[in-house]
């Protein structure tokens, strides 16, 4: 049987440990302040976290069979899954290491963008024995209603694209069929094939933020009544900027497969493409993206995310929206983008609107070697720093 370390423990976490738990052997990490300590207490209050799923009569309940923070419990798993949000990936890498053993499957979800950069960085040498699974998004949109006792799965995705690093002696194959046995049979995983095309297709740094940037670039300050909606709110000029931004990326990939014909982006998709394939049966009118996004019913009542001020709402810009998918996000896009000379005008803008707002400097006189960028997934933060390193970094063989 499997046995596996859920890492985090927020609406994901809490989410997979509850459903895993019910079939597998489980061990809940987490590594953030009295977290670990808390939710013990709460699952045990509640006798079993309940999941239930939106829309049916079909509820999980169960609990893991440990909730710690002590990493080494890692020595007795065969797959850790990530399931928090990718600015704490580093943190989680770093304090498994030294205890990890050959073999070993990390399957991270979503990887966001770069995952396997980091993943090389930490574990040095290890990397080569152990497996990396980085995956596009999360199998299920989720929100715990009852915090460690009560969750709701509003919706499985029906496929999820992963890519996958196997370790020296394992095949993707083996590292997906072990994988797709823990999820059961949705969603189906479909292989992507480089980690490149999932750090480039990663569609939170298109929407989270290039929907922020849209509402809130001009904002005069003054607090509103009311939590605008983000996905439903989103006007024909946002919906510009999400395109914008996805055209860069399509450069980029466009560049790459200049260096190489055989470097394999055909599954970066573009925002609409990854919208309609998403979410084909939740959109009402798929006509134009701006349609498609608030027309989806799978994101009704989603809001931004606001802080109570001034007898009204202002907006969380340290919300992950941009405090996650910037630096695991748009800055890696941006950081590939210059060692390829791909001009990125949209990334620029809203990059350099959503430093400010997170009083951080990545890009600096238009280069990404601002005093934060080892913050970030940009390949610059991992020493990267030219076309030549990238390609050797991907294998790829240069033919421009
Ligand atoms: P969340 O916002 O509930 O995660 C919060 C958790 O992050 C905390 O419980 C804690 O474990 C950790 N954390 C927060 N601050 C920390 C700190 N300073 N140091 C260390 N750890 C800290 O996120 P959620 O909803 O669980 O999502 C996890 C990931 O999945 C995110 O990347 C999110 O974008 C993605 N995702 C989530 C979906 C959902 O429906 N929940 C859907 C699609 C993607």
């Amino acid at each position: 049987m499997a046995s596996v370390l859920v890492c985090g423990g927020g609406n994901a976490a809490q989410v997979v440990s509850c459903l895993f738990a019910s079939r597998y052997k489980v061990t809940a990490i987490s590594l953030y302040a009295d977290e670990a300590e808390r939710w013990d207490k709460a699952v045990k209050e509640a006798k079993g976290m309940t999941c239930n799923f939106q829309g049916t009569n079909k509820a999980v309940n169960s609990m893991p069979d440990l909730i710690t923070k002590d990493p080494s419990a890692v020595k007795n798993c065969d797959v850790v899954l990530f399931t928090v949000p990718s600015s704490f990936h580093e943190q989680y890498f770093r304090a498994l290491e030294p205890f990890v053993q050959k073999g070993t499957i990390f399957a991270v979800m979503p990887a966001r963008s770069g995952c396997d950069f980091l993943f090389k960085k930490v574990m040095g040498e290890k990397a080569d024995t152990l497996g990396l699974a980085a995956f596009e998004t999360l199998p299920w949109a989720c929100r715990f209603n009852d915090w460690g006792k009560t969750a709701t799965v509003l919706g499985t995705k029906e496929s999820i694209s992963a890519a996958v690093v196997p370790p020296l002696t394992k095949s993707k194959l083996d590292v997906i069929l072990k994988l797709q046995g823990l999820l059961g049979v949705e969603p189906k995983i479909v292989e992507c094939p480089n980690v490149m095309s999932i750090s480039l297709g990663n569609p939170g740094q298109v929407i989270h933020p290039g929907v922020t940037y849209g509402k809130w670039h001009s904002w005069d300050g003054k607090p509103l009544p009311q939590k605008p909606l983000f996905y439903h709110g989103v006007d024909t000029q946002t919906a510009d900027v999400l395109e914008g931004i996805s055209g860069d990326i399509t450069a980029i990939c466009k560049a790459l497969k200049t260096l190489d014909p055989n470097f394999d982006c055909s599954e970066v998709k573009t925002i609409m493409e990854w919208y309609m394939a998403s979410y084909s049966t939740s959109i009402a009118d798929g006509s134009t993206l701006q349609k498609a996004m608030s027309t989806n019913s799978a994101y009704e009542g989603l809001c931004h995310p606001m802080k109570e001020s001034g007898g009204g709402y202002v907006p969380d810009f340290q919300f992950r929206y941009l405090s996650e998918d910037v630096p695991t996000g748009l800055c890696f896009s941006r950081g590939v983008a210059e060692l390829l000379n791909v001009k990125t005008p949209t990334i620029d803008k809203v990059l350099t609107w959503a430093q400010g707002k997170l009083s951080k400097e990545f890009l600096k006189d238009g280069k990404m070697n601002g005093k934060d960028i080892k913050d970030t997934r940009a390949p610059q933060a991992f020493g990267v720093t030219s076309k030549d390193m990238l390609c050797s970094f991907l294998r790829i063989k240069k033919e421009a």
